[in-house]
């Protein structure tokens, strides 16, 4: 039997990835985005990487009563819940904001699955919720703790779900806490495109590359790093996107759900780092960025980021014992894939 998986911000970054990956494992998506960060493009061209088209409704997850008409008309086996808003800088100037679409849209969206008796979901979550870590690499039993509103928007509903899973052991409930997600498809035709100067590195070292930005400030010279420079743990999104499809795999053999699990079982609440477990600094990527797309990326050193750490990678251990997944791709692959989408898409979904 077909699986129907709800995607929630299925048209963003990393959703319009997964979505294709759910395709090709077999899965039926129905997305579910009210496109505030994201453009009916990336679905259309979504549809065009997979051939047909995928089910896709303009809606809001704050929004019930639209949430339980998508609920009546499918039987889901589960929920992959990516829509929120993700901007640190964003969060801090509009914390209600960010607390209202990310908190309460997910309480009603449990809210609505409850009533529907869909208990299983994938979440979105973040390693920001390990802010400053004591030691490395990071595991999912390391303390949690966050400085701003939209890390404490991920933890507060981490601590939803585990109250949940308490609650109520029908619950079968991943949140999946990704490192740095960058690159784009292979095909050059999906990425991520930032509605304005971008605040990550990988999506400014590209739009440097490609002439929209003049240079990169390197924040921070002085780390305690290799080279002075943060230190992170990039990963593929398609990469990402494979790990949400074994995390479904996962519930299947291992949840119980009227909507087609193989078992009876419990998950209840089981968080999963979705990392490569290498660490690269700044200047790693910026070199590799440089080697691969033959353009000179000019920098300069600028002062440390409010609320950044040092050195932040995983341990990708549980992802791989439990669910079977590791990261297969490249820094250079990483850099490759991000250059295709960024020169062939210099302004993003409003290129075509
Ligand atoms: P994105 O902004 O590209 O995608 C999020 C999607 O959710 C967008 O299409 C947006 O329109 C939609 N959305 C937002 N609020 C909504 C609402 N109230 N109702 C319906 N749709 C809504 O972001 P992304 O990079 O693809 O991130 C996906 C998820 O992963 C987010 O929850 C984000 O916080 C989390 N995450 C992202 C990163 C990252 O670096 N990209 C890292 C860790 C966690
Ligand atoms: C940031 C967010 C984090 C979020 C993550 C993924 C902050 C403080 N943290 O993490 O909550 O989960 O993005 O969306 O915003 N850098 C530069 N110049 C730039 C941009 C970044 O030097 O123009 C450096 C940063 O100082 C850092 C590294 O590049 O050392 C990575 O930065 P970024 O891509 O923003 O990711 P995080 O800081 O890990």
């Amino acid at each position: 039997m077909t699986k129907k998986i709800l995607v929630t911000g299925g048209a963003g970054y990393i959703g319009s990835h997964t979505c294709i990956a759910l395709h090709e494992a077999g899965y039926e998506v129905v997305v579910y985005d009210n496109l505030s960060n994201s453009s009916r493009e990336a679905i259309n061209r979504v549809f065009s990487i997979i051939g047909q088209p995928i089910s896709f409704i303009e809606g809001d997850i704050r929004d019930a009563e639209t949430l339980r008409q998508v609920f009546a008309a499918h039987a889901f086996f589960g929920v992959i819940h990516f829509a929120g808003l993700k901007a640190v800088g964003e969060s801090v100037a509009k914390p209600l904001l960010y607390y209202n679409n990310n908190v309460s849209g997910s309480i009603t969206l449990l809210e609505v699955m409850a009533e529907y008796d869909v208990k299983n979901l994938v979440f979105s979550s973040s390693a920001t919720v390990y802010g400053d870590p004591e030691t490395l690499p990071i595991d999912e039993t390391s303390p949690r703790s966050c400085t701003n509103p939209y890390g404490q928007s991920k933890l507060t509903v981490e601590h939803i779900l585990e109250d949940l899973a308490v609650s109520d052991a029908s619950w079968n409930l991943i949140p999946l806490r990704y490192f740095n997600p960058v690159g784009a498809h292979p095909s050059g035709q999906i990425g991520e495109d930032p509605n304005d100067i971008p605040n990550n590195l990988m999506p400014y070292i590209s739009q440097v590359a490609v002439g929209k930005l003049e240079k990169l400030s390197i924040f921070g010279n002085d780390y305690p790093t290799v080279d002075g420079t943060g230190v992170r743990d990039f990963i593929h999104v398609t990469d990402l996107a494979q790990g949400h499809v074994a995390a479904l795999n996962y519930l299947q053999q291992h949840a119980s759900s009227k909507n087609g699990s193989d078992t009876t079982g419990s998950v209840g609440f089981l968080p999963i780092n979705l990392g490569t477990g290498k660490g690269t600094s700044v200047l790693d990527l910026v070199a590799a960025f440089t080697k691969v797309s033959k353009q000179p990326i000019p920098y300069q050193f600028a002062a440390r980021r409010a609320g950044d750490i040092a050195s932040c990678y995983a341990s990708a251990d549980k992802a791989k014992e439990l669910l079977g997944w590791e990261a297969k791709l490249s820094i250079t692959e990483m850099c490759q894939d991000t250059w295709r989408w960024q020169s062939q898409n210099p302004n993003g979904y409003d290129s075509h």
